[in-house]
């Protein structure tokens, strides 16, 4: 069992990752109705990603004798002014999930929750992967996103695979 402010904090990390992949979807949705489908297709894969992110949670608090309630999502802000202001907005998404993981983190220190924190371990590195892309994502577009260069990266975006988060598969 574990201290009902960690469950708190992780029942509304369940819904702001699932959250995430909603957002994520709208990205995807808008790329697509630009004709960029291979930076839709980034986004599906990362909406993949953060469904992920919300059940590996929900699966912790499952295992550690907790009730998992599920929040309310918002719908997300579509109004992009262009290609590039999805990717911005993910960024700054991006480290307002940080914040949050971070906020668990010292809350798991604070009530020396050892259990948590090392759950939380794999959620720190992801964090920092999270942000280095979608900081890539930016400066790949601002420095190579006219008309040319932007087909080129849409071909390359195309091609991410989805992989399931290692601590999500048996070894
Ligand atoms: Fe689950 Fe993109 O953080």
């Amino acid at each position: 069992m574990l201290d009902q402010r960690i469950t708190d904090l992780l029942n509304e990390q369940v819904a702001k990752e699932f959250y995430s992949a909603y957002l994520y979807l709208a990205f995807s949705d808008h790329y697509e109705e630009a004709g960029l489908k291979g930076y839709a297709h980034w986004y599906e894969i990362q909406a993949q990603e953060e469904r992920d992110h919300a059940l590996l949670i929900r699966r912790y608090l499952h295992d550690a004798g907790c009730t998992v309630t599920l929040g309310t999502l918002a719908a997300p802000d579509v109004q992009f002014v262009d290609n590039l202001a999805p990717l911005q907005a993910g960024y700054d998404h991006e480290l307002y999930i940080t914040a949050s993981i971070n906020d668990i983190y010292a809350t798991a220190v604070e009530l020396h929750d050892f259990r948590t924190m090392q759950f939380l371990d794999w959620f720190v590195g992801e964090q920092a992967e999270e942000e280095m892309n979608a900081s890539k994502l930016i400066s790949d577009m601002k420095l190579f996103g006219d008309s040319r260069g932007l087909y080129e990266l849409d071909r390359e975006y195309s091609a991410r695979a989805y992989a399931a988060p290692s601590i999500m598969v048996a070894p």
